[in-house]
C-alpha cells in the first residue's frame, strides 16, 4: 500500500476512487508558494525554540526553496494519493532530506497550515485586486479630461432626469470602486492574522513561539483560539463578498454601456478590438466583452452563497467540507481579476459619440427641475413650483416644444413670479451651469472632485 503520511493506523489501502474523490492537489497547487513560505517560517521558529537544530532548519529552508522552484517549473509530478499541496511539499522534502524532512510538521497540522496558506494567498490577492481597481479608476479619471465638453442625460428608471457632465458619470464609478478598495483594506485586517501553530484544533504541548511565526510571515496578530482557527473561513467569505460587490459594480457599468452602445442610444463607440461579430449577420458589432463582464459577475456572487452554505452547518473545528472553499474563492478571484483587466481597457478605448448625444440633449426636459428651483429662489413653495413646472411640461408636450421655447407670457401665465431672467436657467447647458451643491454634476463641483481623485490616485 502507498505510504501515507497518516497511514500508521490503517490496515487497508485507500480505494483509488476515494483518493480521486478526496484529492485537492488539482486545485490547491496554486497555494504552493504560500505553503513553502509558511513552512520556512515554521521551521525557523522550530529552530528558535530548540525543536529542531539550526542545521536542520537551514537544510529545510534551502530544500523548500528548491521544491518551490521545481513546482513553479512544473517539475514536481502531482500524485493523487498525496492528496493536497501540503502533502506534496512535505513528501518531496522527506524524499530529499529523510528524517530531517519528517520533523517539519512538528507542532502544526494541515488544518492550521491550510488556513495560513489561504490567508497568505488572500493577502496577495487583495493587493493585486487593489492594483487593478486603481488602474480602472485611473482610466475613468483620465476620461474626465477627454470628455470635459460632454454633457449627458442622467436617468432614473431609465427615464431622462437631469443633465450631468460626462465626467460626473466617470467619477461615480471611481467612488464605487474606491469603496471597494476601502472594503478590501478593511477585510485585510481580519485576513492578516496568523493561524499557524493552532495545530489540529487544540494547540500543542510543544514550546512553539507563535508570535515569532506571525512576525516572520508579516501577520499583524496571532489568532487567539485554536478551535476557532481550524473552523474559521470568515476571512474567505468576506474576501469573496468584496469580490462579488466589485463584480456587481462592474456589471452595472457594463449594462449601462451596453445600453449606450445600442443604435437606439448611440452614445458610445467601442473599439473593434473589444467587440465581436455575428456568424450570420454581417453588419453586427456586439459588446460581448461587456456582456461577459455582466455575465461573469454571477460567479463571484454565487461563490459567496456557496461559501456560506459550505460553512453554515459545520460543527467545530476542521471538517473536510472546508476543502471545497478554495474552488469557490479561487474562481471568484480569477473571474474578477480578468474582468477588471478588460474593463480598464474598454474604458480607455471607448469613444463618446458627441454628435448623437448633442442632437438629443435638449429632449426629455432635463431642465425642468432647474426651472422648479428657479421658482423656489423666487419664493415659490417647492410643491407649488413642482406643480407649476409639471403643467408647463404638459403644455410643452401639447405644443411639441421645449421649456426654453415657451414665451415669457406663457411662462408668466403659469406663475407671475417668473421674469425675463428665466431664460438664463432654461436649456440643458444652463441647467448644468446652475449646479453648485457639493458632489453635484456641474462644472465646479465636478472639477473639485476630479482634483480629489487625481490626488488620491497620484495621477
Ligand atoms: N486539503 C485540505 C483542505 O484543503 C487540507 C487540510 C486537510 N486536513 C485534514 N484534517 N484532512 O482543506
Amino acid at each position: 500500500m502507498a505510504a501515507k503520511a497518516w497511514g500508521g493506523r490503517f490496515a487497508q489501502a485507500t480505494d483509488p476512487r476515494v483518493e480521486k474523490f478526496t484529492e485537492s492537489i488539482s486545485f490547491d497547487a496554486r497555494l504552493a508558494p504560500y505553503d513553502i513560505q509558511g513552512s520556512q517560517a515554521h521551521a525557523t521558529m522550530l529552530a528558535h525554540v530548540g525543536l529542531i537544530s539550526d542545521d536542520e532548519r537551514d537544510q529545510i529552508v534551502a530544500t523548500l526553496d528548491e521544491i518551490g522552484g521545481q513546482i513553479a517549473a512544473g517539475q514536481l509530478p502531482f500524485r493523487t494519493e498525496l492528496e493536497d499541496i501540503h502533502m506534496h511539499v512535505e513528501s518531496a522534502l522527506t524524499e530529499k532530506l529523510g528524517d530531517i524532512g519528517r520533523r517539519l510538521h512538528t507542532g502544526r497540522s494541515r488544518n492550521d497550515q491550510v488556513s495560513t496558506d489561504l490567508r497568505l494567498y488572500v493577502r496577495d490577492a487583495i493587493g493585486q485586486i487593489d492594483g487593478l481597481l486603481r488602474d480602472l479608476q485611473s482610466a475613468f479619471v483620465a476620461r474626465c479630461e477627454r470628455d470635459a465638453d460632454v454633457v449627458l442625460p442622467a436617468y432614473t428608471h431609465l427615464q431622462r432626469a437631469q443633465p450631468v457632465l460626462a465626467a460626473h458619470y466617470w467619477l461615480a464609478y471611481c467612488e464605487k470602486f474606491g469603496r471597494d478598495r476601502a472594503r478590501l483594506q478593511d477585510c485585510l485586517k481580519r485576513v492578516n492574522i496568523c493561524s499557524l501553530g493552532a495545530a489540529a484544533l487544540a494547540g500543542t504541548s510543544l514550546p512553539i513561539d507563535r508570535q515569532m511565526t506571525a512576525d516572520l510571515l508579516g501577520f499583524t496578530a496571532v489568532a487567539g483560539n485554536s478551535l476557532d482557527v481550524s473552523s474559521d473561513r470568515d476571512f474567505l467569505v468576506e474576501f469573496t463578498f468584496c469580490l462579488s460587490l466589485i463584480a456587481a459594480h462592474l456589471s452595472t457599468w457594463a449594462e449601462e454601456w451596453i445600453i449606450w452602445f445600442t443604435t437606439e442610444f448611440g452614445f458610445l463607440k467601442l473599439p473593434d478590438a473589444y467587440t465581436t461579430g455575428s456568424s450570420i449577420m454581417p453588419q453586427k458589432r456586439n459588446p460581448d466583452v461587456l456582456e461577459l463582464i455582466r455575465g461573469k459577475s454571477a460567479r463571484p456572487i454565487a461563490a459567496v452563497g456557496q461559501l456560506l452554505v459550505l460553512i453554515k452547518g459545520l460543527p467545530m473545528a476542521y471538517n473536510r467540507d472546508l476543502q471545497e472553499d478554495k474552488l469557490a474563492a479561487f474562481d471568484a478571484h480569477d473571474t474578477v481579476s480578468a474582468c477588471l483587466e478588460l474593463a480598464a481597457a474598454v474604458v480607455e478605448g471607448a469613444e463618446l459619440q458627441r454628435d448623437t448625444i448633442n442632437a438629443r440633449i435638449e429632449e426629455g426636459f432635463l431642465d425642468a427641475t432647474t426651472l422648479m428651483e428657479y421658482l423656489i429662489k423666487q419664493g415659490v413653495p417647492m410643491r407649488t413650483g413642482h406643480e407649476t413646472v409639471g403643467k408647463l411640461v404638459a403644455l410643452c408636450e401639447s405644443k411639441s416644444c421645449k421649456l426654453a421655447d415657451l414665451s415669457l407670457t406663457e411662462l408668466q401665465n403659469a406663475c407671475d413670479k417668473i421674469s425675463d431672467d428665466v431664460y438664463g436657467v432654461l436649456g440643458t447647458a444652463n441647467a448644468i451651469a446652475a449646479f453648485q451643491s457639493h458632489g453635484s454634476g456641474g462644472k465646479a463641483p465636478v472639477a473639485q472632485r476630479i482634483k480629489y481623485w487625481r490626488a488620491e490616485l497620484k495621477m
